[in-house]
């Protein structure tokens, strides 16, 4: 199998089989760059990682995505939510989010992408959409991407606004690592918790590449787990 299943009870466990993952990672010296992710789903893994005794201050880590126009004051910036959940509370060696606010975004992409590509990415930490997406690739995007300006579809601004605050509206695109930037991480773990990921995790198990499901894309490469708490047979 290209993708290793691991079923867990509940977001909790998932967070701790994770936090093993790195644990051992870590302890073997194989943990220099450290993909991360935003999103609900990665709440009990960042508060899990913060209340362990893990040393990150040799880790540098690079966020998947940002949304344009927003600033790490904005409490909907995905920024904001690093600084929330985890950098405030444990220390790294650098961190590095894709700039939401850089007067050239073409530019910004073009910097985040060859910051990551000379760091080389050992683990990558992903969630997925209700339709597929891995970061911000929504469907159709090409397997050769790398980090872009990309525009969100109607489901995704849907799903996404309904965690928007103080009446911010949700931008209508972001920057987002690509998806050859993503496979290009050594180490894939990919989270996905309830019901509404049922469909993306199943077109995985079907074992084909979909262009309009950019989750299967992970097919493609050969050293992926995916934790859900779903039942998949
Ligand atoms: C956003 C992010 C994705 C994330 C997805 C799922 O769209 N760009 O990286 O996987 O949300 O979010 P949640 O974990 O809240 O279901």
């Amino acid at each position: 199998e290209k993708c290793k299943f691991i079923q867990v009870q509940s977001p909790e466990e998932g967070a701790e089989q994770f936090y093993q993952l790195l644990k051992e990672e870590l302890e073997n010296d194989r943990l220099q760059v450290l993909g991360l992710a935003t999103g609900s789903t990665m709440i009990p893994v960042y508060k899990k990682l913060t209340e362990s005794a893990l040393d990150f201050s040799n880790v540098t880590t690079f966020n998947l995505d940002e949304y344009v126009g927003l600033t790490a004051s904005s409490p909907n910036s995905y920024a904001y939510f690093m600084n929330d959940h985890l950098f405030s509370k444990k220390k790294f060696k650098d961190t590095n989010i894709p700039n939401g606010v850089a007067p050239d975004l073409d530019a910004e992409c073009t910097r985040y992408e060859r910051a990551l590509q000379d760091a080389k990415l050992d683990i990558q930490l992903l969630g997925v959409g209700e339709n597929g997406h891995i970061a911000f690739n929504e469907p159709g995007t090409p397997a050769d991407s790398v980090t872009h300006v990309a525009t969100l579809t109607d489901s995704t601004l849907g799903v996404n606004s309904q965690y928007f605050e103080n009446d911010e509206k949700i931008p209508e695109t972001a920057l987002t690592m690509g998806i050859a930037s993503i496979l290009s991480a050594k180490k894939l773990v990919l989270l996905a918790f309830g019901e509404k990921k049922r469909p993306a995790l199943m077109k995985v198990l079907e074992g084909k590449v979909d262009q309009d499901w950019t989750i299967t894309y992970l097919l493609e490469h050969d050293d992926v787990i995916i934790i859900t708490d779903l039942d998949l047979k």
